[in-house]
């Protein structure tokens, strides 16, 4: 089958469409014949090799082999011996790995069946994104009916899904993102939008922040680049953040001490900050294709790449503002 490979970590030149051997899946497994997949930047984080230390496990020097790709939706080829929830045929969405290929093998409680009105596109860009604006919402912001919520990064793969889920709880949303999102923003139900090119949401001097007195229960930041010091400022009392985004050039040295300040900032003041790694479940995928099926979510489609067009699709993610999903689609894929 063809898949995308790299050898060596860099650029996404290192990214190669390679003829490589079709997986079987194990007892626990699906195989599925990959019909669309989207991109993380996780994707391009794992193929620089960095933060370095995350080479202890890739690999020190060259990744064993590099498989790009955890977003994927699919038809069920093959099961093993121990899956009876799904059979050959089947239309299906989740989270795998080395998903930029015609096939990619994954365990079945990653997998949630697509509803026959989302298309394999739209399915394919729920795993990561989906999951972790559900996830960092509902369990780690304990998003409620009327909370003031603000998104910084609106505009981006979570960020778009993250906008429209806290509108679903019934928060009122604020989102920031550059002039040239600001509509788009708005379109998918953002209440104010703040134009960071424009106004830094977390200052105290009104010529920098003219509404300077807004104060947030939640801020989900998908970006990175405020301390929790500056967000404690825009907080409520007993408001939280729930960071998931890193600085692209962050240091693992600088990514720590922010890390280790905002824990023992947070154990000390009432004002929280919860750090968490989303994980694909069958529950919030199916949460989430519902949510589509019913016209209450809609994925933002930036960009499509074909599978031979990978370095390219990763090339404009790592760029940083991507709107919404880059997807990768196979043949016939919609
Ligand atoms: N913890 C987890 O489990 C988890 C899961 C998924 C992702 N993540 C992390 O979360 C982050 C976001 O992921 P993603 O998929 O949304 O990335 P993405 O799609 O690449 O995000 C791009 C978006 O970031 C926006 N952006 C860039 N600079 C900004 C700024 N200064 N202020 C506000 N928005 C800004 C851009 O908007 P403009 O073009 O308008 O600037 C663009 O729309 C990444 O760091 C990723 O690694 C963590």
């Amino acid at each position: 089958m063809k898949a995308i490979v790299y050898r060596e970590y860099g650029s996404p030149d290192v990214l190669k469409c390679e003829e490589i051997e079709k997986p079987v899946p194990r007892d626990d497994e699906v195989l599925l014949k990959v019909r669309a997949a989207s991109v993380n930047p996780l994707d391009w984080r794992l193929m620089k090799g960095g933060p370095l230390l995350m080479r202890l496990f890739l690999g020190l020097t060259k990744p064993r082999l590099g498989r790009p790709g955890v977003d994927v939706a699919g038809e069920v080829e093959a099961v093993g011996g121990n899956v009876t929830q799904f059979k050959p045929g089947d239309a299906v969405f989740g989270a795998s790995r080395g998903t930029l290929a015609e096939y990619a093998c994954t365990k079945a409680s990653k997998l949630a069946m697509k509803p026959d009105n989302v298309t394999f596109e739209q399915a394919a860009s729920l795993a990561v994104a989906g999951s972790t604006a559900l996830q960092g919402l509902r369990n780690h912001g304990k998003i409620q009916q009327g909370s003031k919520v603000l998104i910084n990064g609106a505009a981006g793969g979570v960020g778009t899904f993250a906008v429209q889920i806290a509108k679903i709880f019934g928060a009122e949303v604020t989102g920031v993102c550059s002039s040239r999102n600001v509509d788009m923003v708005r379109s998918i139900g953002a209440d104010e939008v703040i134009d960071y090119t424009q106004r830094d949401f977390t200052s105290s001097d009104p010529s920098n922040n003219p509404s300077n007195n807004q104060r947030y229960d939640l801020i989900f930041d998908c970006v990175g680049n405020h301390s929790f010091s500056e967000f404690r400022r825009v907080l409520n009392p007993d408001g939280k953040v729930v960071p998931i985004g890193a600085p692209h050039d962050a240091s693992v040295m600088g990514l720590l001490a922010s890390m280790i300040k905002t824990v023992v900032l947070s154990a000390l003041g009432s004002q929280k900050a919860v750090m968490f790694i989303a994980k694909a479940n069958q529950n919030d995928l199916a949460q989430l294709g519902q949510l589509i099926a019913e016209g209450k979510l809609k994925p933002v489609i930036d960009r499509r790449y074909g599978l031979s067009e990978a370095s390219e699709a990763l090339r404009y993610l790592e760029e940083g503002h991507a709107r919404g999903k880059v997807i990768i689609t196979l043949d016939g894929a919609q």
